[in-house]
């Protein structure tokens, strides 16, 4: 089976002023046709660069690939040129972002705005069809009155039902991966709950393929059946979800979790975890989770631990655990 999307060894630096930021170092990941990843890991950890890396949305400079491919339906998405992305964005990977309002312009209707979309994704069409086409897709995303809701204007809608235009309009090109950073983190606790049961109900759907992006363990949980942990610009582990949050065996993992009093019944302090994230004008050598774990020895300092695997589906970068 030839996967979905494949990073391998992929880095990413940017750059600076005061020299090359190593935001992603090494990044292997599969995804395959329907499957649900989630990205989880502390805020710069490199989630929202990975996840602009595979829909082509970085600018370059300042950005670089320093090494490594991204593969999407075999194809080499680092070498595509503006034009092939213009046909991939949209029709075959689409993303959504924490704040619906900034990709809502104020002025326009749902109708105008999600009728603009389809347009560019046909070509063109005749005004009837793209109306049929703009109720069907608010429909996907159960949105009530869907007809009804053409002709009003961001304002007038909740925060979940933004969030649900949002996703209609990622959806109009019949994407095969969609990307969703943070989708739930702006709307309240009752409305995410909506909203990651609209993502579940659309992935069963629609043989859709999702990486999504979270701070919350609990959200990306409800979603995805596989989760990734990411430390610094890399993956220390990458596991089925029940099996990451309940037998978790990177030491960053354990501490990430440990800091979750609703998962893992800690106290809400990073404990296990002191120290803060590196600076990545200058990252750690070897292992760059190293200054901040107990388990770190004079290899660890010295030699980069591969991502491995660690038994079914389990994968983890750690010389130790
Ligand atoms: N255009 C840019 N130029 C320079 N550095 C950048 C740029 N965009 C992102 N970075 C840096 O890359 C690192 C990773 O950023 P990224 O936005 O991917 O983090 P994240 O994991 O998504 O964090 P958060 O959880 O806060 O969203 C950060 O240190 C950030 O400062
Ligand atoms: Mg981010």
């Amino acid at each position: 089976m030839t996967a979905l999307l494949a990073l391998r060894d992929y880095q990413l630096e940017f750059d600076t002023f005061d020299g090359a930021y190593q935001v992603l170092d090494g990044i292997s990941l599969e995804l395959a046709e329907g499957e649900t990843l989630g990205l989880v890991g502390e805020t710069g950890c490199g989630k929202s660069v990975l996840a602009k890396s595979v829909i082509g949305l970085l600018p370059r400079p300042p950005a670089r690939t320093r090494g490594g491919r991204i593969e999407f339906e075999g194809r080499d998405l680092l070498a595509c040129s503006e034009a092939d992305w213009r046909g991939i964005r949209g029709h075959r990977i689409s993303m959504i972002f924490q704040d619906p309002m900034t990709f809502l312009n104020p002025v326009l209707s749902i109708g105008q705005q999600i009728g603009d979309v389809i347009r560019v994704q046909r070509a063109g069409g005749n005004r009837a069809a793209v109306q049929a086409r703009a109720v069907e897709l608010l429909e996907l995303v159960r949105l009530p009155d869907a007809a009804g809701l053409l002709g009003r204007y961001p304002h007038q809608l909740s925060g979940g039902m933004r969030q649900r235009v949002l996703i209609a309009m990622a959806l109009a090109g019949s994407p095969r991966l969609l990307i969703a950073d943070e989708p739930t983190t702006a709307l309240d606790v009752t409305i995410q709950a909506q909203v990651l049961a609209l993502l579940r109900d659309l992935v069963a759907r629609l043989n859709l393929a999702v990486i999504m992006i979270s701070h919350d363990l609990g959200a990306v949980a409800a979603v995805c059946s596989r989760i990734a942990v990411m430390y610094a610009g890399t993956i220390v582990e990458d596991a089925p979800t029940a099996q990451l949050l309940n037998a978790p065996r990177h030491p960053y993992t354990r501490g990430l979790l440990a800091a979750l009093p609703d998962i893992a019944g800690g106290n809400g302090t990073l404990q296990g975890i002191p120290g803060s994230i590196p600076n990545l004008l200058q990252p750690p050598a070897g292992c760059r989770f190293h200054p901040r774990c107990a388990l770190a020895d004079e290899r660890c300092r010295r030699e980069k631990p591969l991502l491995r695997d660690g038994g079914p589906a389990h994968r983890l970068a750690c010389h130790h655990a």
